[in-house]
């Protein structure tokens, strides 16, 4: 089906971008955003099914989407997920797929993933200190996150990206040698500022390690960084480069908010439709779908869920209201 007008918001934004959420499951509990114990996770009959998933991005496409990312929870954890990708590989239309993945199962999936199609991916990784890393994600998994960084690289994936989340009085000791274990095995870091969608409600503004600081740290370190010339201006991430090569980006939500070139729509596991990872108000796509509704009804719920997006996040006000989902539950 061929696109029909853009997705566009009232702020002119256009939309293109889609992040599917495949689970609410994980395997390992990072503390900024699984509590440690009682996770509630929603029942597997209210978790979209392949057809479903499969049938929104084909809207989704016929309305400009074209780049997917499949994300989590802990999506490697969703059964027969390379049978999922290979049929979202396959949705003409779709320009670019790719997943974030916490690694800890990529030592047995990257290879049925990358049969399937797969060919980007980001893991998420804070650190290379195992004791840390239990801390962190209150798991002993480092080694297999390793080993699936390593087995990724291997089967030929390219541009492969670590999301490591900068928490204040945590990780400073991590930044320095996370980028030059990523410059060694041609990996981009990007260190994403701590966001306030932990399950705790410990975020504040004092515990985000801001990425003025972390620049500091690095060209200090490492060597001189310099902002990458003409960036996507719709990525999220701010590119910097060090003069004899590599890159690093910051994802800087608190310092930097970027939601003015927003270009992304999200869809939980359980099937509703986020115009933004703190939206408050969300829309019911798995009911409309599972009472029968035709594609041009979802096609319409689309467009008025982009029509009410917000101009962006108020984390920095006095304001700013957590959203009632935390980050394993909306999908990063
Ligand atoms: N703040 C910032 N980033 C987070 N992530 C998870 N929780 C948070 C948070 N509270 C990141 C992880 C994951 C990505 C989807 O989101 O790095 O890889
Ligand atoms: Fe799991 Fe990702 Fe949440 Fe960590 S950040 S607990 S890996 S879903």
């Amino acid at each position: 089906m061929p696109p029909s007008a853009p997705l566009v918001d009232s702020f002119g934004r256009v939309h293109d971008n889609l992040r599917i959420s495949v689970t609410d499951r994980c395997n390992i509990r990072c503390f900024y955003c699984m509590p440690e114990t009682d996770v509630h996770f929603v029942e597997r009959r209210e978790i979209l099914d392949f057809e479903e998933i499969e049938r929104f991005v084909e809207i989704a496409v016929s309305l400009g989407i074209n780049k997917l990312r499949v994300t989590g929870g802990e999506p490697l954890v969703r059964r027969d997920l390379p049978v999922l990708i290979r049929r979202l590989a396959a949705v003409r239309g779709i320009r670019d797929l790719a997943l974030t993945t916490n690694g800890v199962l990529l030592p047995d999936l990257a290879e049925p993933l990358y049969e399937a199609g797969l060919r980007r991916l980001n893991v998420h990784l804070d650190t290379l200190d195992r004791e840390r890393f239990r801390q962190i994600t209150r798991r002993d998994d480092l080694d297999k996150v390793l080993a699936g960084l390593a087995r990724a690289k291997e089967i030929g994936y390219r541009k492969i990206k670590i999301n490591a989340v900068a928490v204040k009085n945590l990780v400073e000791p991590d930044i320095v040698p996370l980028a030059r274990f990523a410059r060694e095995n041609g990996f981009e870091v990007r260190y994403i500022e701590f966001m306030p969608l932990d399950a705790q409600n410990l975020w504040d503004r004092s515990k985000v390690l801001l990425a003025d600081a972390m620049i500091e740290m690095l060209s200090r370190e490492i060597g001189p960084l310099h902002p990458v010339p003409d960036p996507d201006p719709r990525a999220p991430a701010t590119e910097y480069e060090f003069a004899d090569g590599g890159t690093v980006g910051f994802i800087a939500s608190v310092s930097r908010p970027f939601c003015l070139n927003c270009n992304r729509v999200r869809l939980t596991a359980d099937g509703k439709l986020r115009y933004c990872l703190f939206a408050i108000q969300e829309d019911d796509v798995k009911g409309l779908m599972r009472s029968g509704a035709s594609d041009d009804e979802i096609r319409a719920l689309i467009r008025r869920n982009i029509a009410g997006k917000w101009i962006g996040h108020e984390i920095n006000s006095a304001k700013f209201v957590a959203p009632p989902r935390p980050m394993y539950s909306i999908g990063g």
